[in-house]
């Protein structure tokens, strides 16, 4: 009984995690219906006075020490609920769960009220950085239940990823704001991914860039202002050889790119709540594009494609780098504007800055560009959106006529640009004082006598259209 942290779903991600834990000196035991994932825990390098595993779920429950912390990293959905129900038999009152995978927020809602019932502790918790993260240091996003957290804080403490010697996890607010800080951090994952693949494909059509450029282009590019995780990696991807071909497995991957729900939730829950997020939307409506590869095909064959104007390496490469930049910040602005709106409509209490500063290590959004923004949300915490954050102006400014020569550019050359036109187009209706939706409430309100504003005195006005 002298375990200090079970972990549930002996994964990949479940067993680097609990390993972790074990290096920060405090004693896990972990569990899975899978016999081979518990010998490979047992196998598999930890110290094996610190980590142990069983199939039987009472030997685990009765291993921990109390009140009992038990972490969930399973996949989201059923199996998170059945996981609840085979643990329940054997907890005691004040024994706290926190489930660390991709739940829905509602899900999580639902399990905290049905867990209080029965006098234990449930929180969600976010948990970001692939199986690398989870070995080595994660951004962790907990949310819920403060009183519980409190027991597993030092444990996420000592486990998360560090910045400058600070620890990349923080209670973030009650409910499910953990789940949904997560959710929303993977919508601005799937914009950042678009994004790096819309320059690599700019780059590639129009000058021809061999993959060594590639790695050497985005190699440089994280060494500057776009240092960042996926640009790292995404330099790495470029030198990766095929072991089954003489090509480079880049060249082999098939361009259908598959998902989880988390990106598409992203967007919906925006919709939900009115808050414009076209980046992340293009995002997730890109992956269902690249789906449809039949269909590609052979619409490719019913169009001609125009012919791509000549520039040269270095200005498309200069601009397709402040293009980038361009849109990550608006992939950040967008997903940060959601939490915002979120924290009010559902209560969370969401701290911006104490966000950036969390995923600035261990996430697969980190980049030095989350200083800038923990800075920014520091300096005004109330900011509605980043757009509007005074450090951010010239960071944006500057950046303007390189992306409207990149957009206006991918638009000859017929090379899809979804995720930057999709950002230049938000920046500019947002900066916009005037915007032509005068037309649309005069044509709702002529087709269906829907009603109007104006501009030069208050109440609401409906006009005979044409008498
Ligand atoms: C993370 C990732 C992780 C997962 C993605 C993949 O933060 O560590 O976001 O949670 O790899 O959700 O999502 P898709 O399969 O939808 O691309």
């Amino acid at each position: 009984k002298d375990y200090d942290f079970g972990l549930v779903g002996l994964g990949v991600m479940g067993r680097n995690f609990i390993l972790n834990v074990a290096d920060n000196n405090f004693k896990a035991f972990g569990y899975d219906l899978d016999e081979e994932k518990v010998e490979a825990l047992k196998t598999e390098g930890g110290d094996l006075s610190k980590v142990s595993a069983s199939t039987d779920i009472k030997t685990f429950v009765q291993a921990l020490s109390s009140p009992r912390k038990i972490m969930l990293l399973v996949p989201a959905g059923k199996i998170v609920d059945q996981a609840i129900e085979s643990l329940l038999p054997y907890l005691d009152e004040d024994d706290i769960i926190i489930d660390g995978g991709n739940s829905f927020f509602t899900d999580t809602d639902r399990r905290e009220a049905y867990l209080k019932d029965k006098g234990i502790h449930f929180f969600g918790s976010g948990v970001s950085g692939g199986a690398e993260g989870a070995r080595k240091g994660p951004s962790i996003m907990p949310g819920g239940d403060k009183e519980a957290y409190q027991h597993v804080k030092p444990i996420f403490e000592a486990v998360s990823a560090k910045y400058k010697g600070e620890p990349c996890v923080a209670y973030l607010g009650p409910k499910s704001a953990g789940n949904y800080v997560k959710m929303v951090h993977n919508g601005i994952e799937y914009a950042m991914m678009q994004l790096t693949s819309e320059i690599y494909d700019l780059l590639k059509k129009s000058s021809g860039l061999s993959n060594g450029e590639l790695h050497q282009v985005y190699s440089k590019w994280n060494e500057g202002r776009l240092q960042s995780f996926l640009v790292e990696i995404t330099a790495e991807i470029f030198t990766q050889k095929d072991d089954l071909t003489d090509s480079d497995l880049v060249d082999m991957i098939l361009d259908k790119a598959k998902q989880k729900g988390t990106g598409k939730w992203t967007s919906q829950n925006a919709m939900d709540l009115g808050i414009p997020v076209p980046t992340i939307d293009m995002a997730v409506s890109m992956r269902e594009i690249s789906a449809l590869k039949d269909e590609r095909i052979l619409a490719d064959n019913l169009y001609n494609r125009p012919e791509i104007p000549s520039i040269s390496k270095e200005e498309l490469i200069e601009k397709a780098e402040q293009s980038l930049y361009f849109a990550f910040i608006i992939a950040y602005a967008q997903g940060l504007h959601q939490l915002s709106y979120a924290s009010k409509d559902y209560g969370y209490e969401l701290d911006m800055a104490t966000i950036a500063r969390i995923w600035r290590a261990g996430c697969i959004i980190r980049a030095g560009l989350l200083a800038d923004i923990a800075e920014a949300y520091t300096a005004d915490k109330e900011v509605p959106n980043l757009l509007l954050s005074p450090s951010f102006v010239p960071k944006v400014q500057e950046t303007l006529p390189a992306v409207r020569d990149m957009v206006a550019f991918a638009a000859k050359s017929g090379i899809p640009v979804p995720g930057l036109s999709s950002a230049l187009s938000y920046f500019d209706a947002y900066t916009s004082s005037k915007l032509p939706l005068n037309l649309i409430q005069a044509q709702r309100d002529h087709f269906g006598s829907h009603t109007y504003e104006r501009i030069d005195r208050d109440g609401i006005f409906h006009t005979e259209w044409g008498a």
